[in-house]
């Protein structure tokens, strides 16, 4: 006996070639960025909490940026984990022209001209009290720390980065890069904002990664509110009336709610960061064997894209090219 539906959505699932007409949404590896993490030792050390991910000396990152590259993955994002020695409250290594991020972007467009080199910009690697901005008297100064944002960003444009990503959260501080890579001649270079960013408890095992945790307090008082959406709309138009060339949501899982309003309130593309957090439930899991790898992950892509991102910072990006690659 049948029912009397006039309406059977399982018709358009009912194989593979009808669910391929059926598909909505893509993912591949033309919308990843992966991030790399670097430092100025002689070997690699593995990241204990983000199982797979490790501090690359200069000649692993390039290895790996060519393992990526031949697996469709092109942009790379930056990320340095500066020794003690050389943290100050001043974070005046962040715009040293011999240091760490200089020299890779250098060594990255040298090797892989082609490939889209990402540099963050932000002075919690450098700072000796790990936060973002500089502190003065347990306040984090805002206007004082762009003009210090702005020699981070000359520097890393000056060794060639295709594109300064500031995730600091800093009031005007897209406007303020903007303006001095322009009168520079920089004007190719692109501002990818860290344009809504919140204060989430995903970030520990990239802290981990850098040794970047902030010495006191948190970092509530310039990065989001994880309860606010229409402030996500606040910091977009800011950064769009300063100059951003593409706007990022960051964390990704649990925000995909903000990733679609981004998406509903701009015609910029829209970038999602799946967090060192995300990676890490992921991967514990898979390692655990209580999700599938590969199939948890994808899903987890697809999700991000699904909810309006273009393009994916993901630590997943090489496993999950070489997935799609096979089908
Ligand atoms: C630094 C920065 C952070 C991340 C990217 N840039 C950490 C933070 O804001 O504390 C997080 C990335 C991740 O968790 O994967 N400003």
């Amino acid at each position: 006996m049948s029912l009397d539906l006039p309406i059977r959505p399982r018709r358009n699932r009912k194989s593979a070639v009808v669910r391929d007409f059926a598909r909505e949404t893509f993912v591949g590896p033309e919308h990843f960025v992966l991030p790399l993490f670097i430092h100025p030792g002689k070997e690699d050390q593995p990241v204990a909490s983000m199982p797979g991910c490790s501090r690359l000396t200069l000649d692993s990152m390039l290895r790996e940026a060519e393992g990526a590259m031949k697996e469709g993955v092109r942009a790379f994002d930056l990320f340095p984990a500066i020794p003690e020695s050389q943290k100050t409250p001043g974070a005046q290594e962040a715009w040293n022209p011999e240091g760490l991020v200089p020299a890779a972007i250098r060594a990255m467009k040298r090797e892989f001209p082609e490939s889209l080199v990402i540099t963050d910009v932000a002075l919690d690697p450098y700072n000796s009290d790990g936060h973002d901005g500089l502190v003065q008297d347990g306040k984090i100064l805002n206007d004082e720390t762009v003009q210090l944002l702005v020699m981070q960003a000359l520097c890393h444009a000056e060794a060639g980065a295709d594109v300064i990503s500031p995730s600091d959260m800093m009031d005007g501080r897209i406007g303020a890069i903007r303006g001095a890579l322009d009168s520079r001649g920089f004007t190719d270079v692109s501002l990818l904002s860290y344009c809504v960013k919140y204060a989430s408890s995903f970030y520990n095992p990239f802290r981990d990664a850098l040794d970047s945790a902030p010495k006191f307090g948190d970092k509530k008082t310039y990065q989001m509110d994880p309860a606010n959406a229409r402030e996500a709309l606040r910091e977009l138009e800011q950064d769009e009336l300063e100059g951003a060339d593409i706007v990022m949501v960051k964390p990704a899982g649990p925000f995909l709610d903000i990733i679609k309003l981004v998406r509903e309130n701009t015609v910029l593309p829209v970038a999602a960061y799946q967090v060192s957090g995300e990676y890490a439930m992921l991967k514990a899991a898979a390692i655990n064997g209580w999700l599938d790898e590969r199939r948890s992950v994808l899903e987890s892509l697809l999700g991000i894209r699904r909810a309006g991102a273009d393009l994916i910072f993901t630590y997943f990006a090489r496993p999950a090219a070489r997935w799609l690659k096979e089908g």
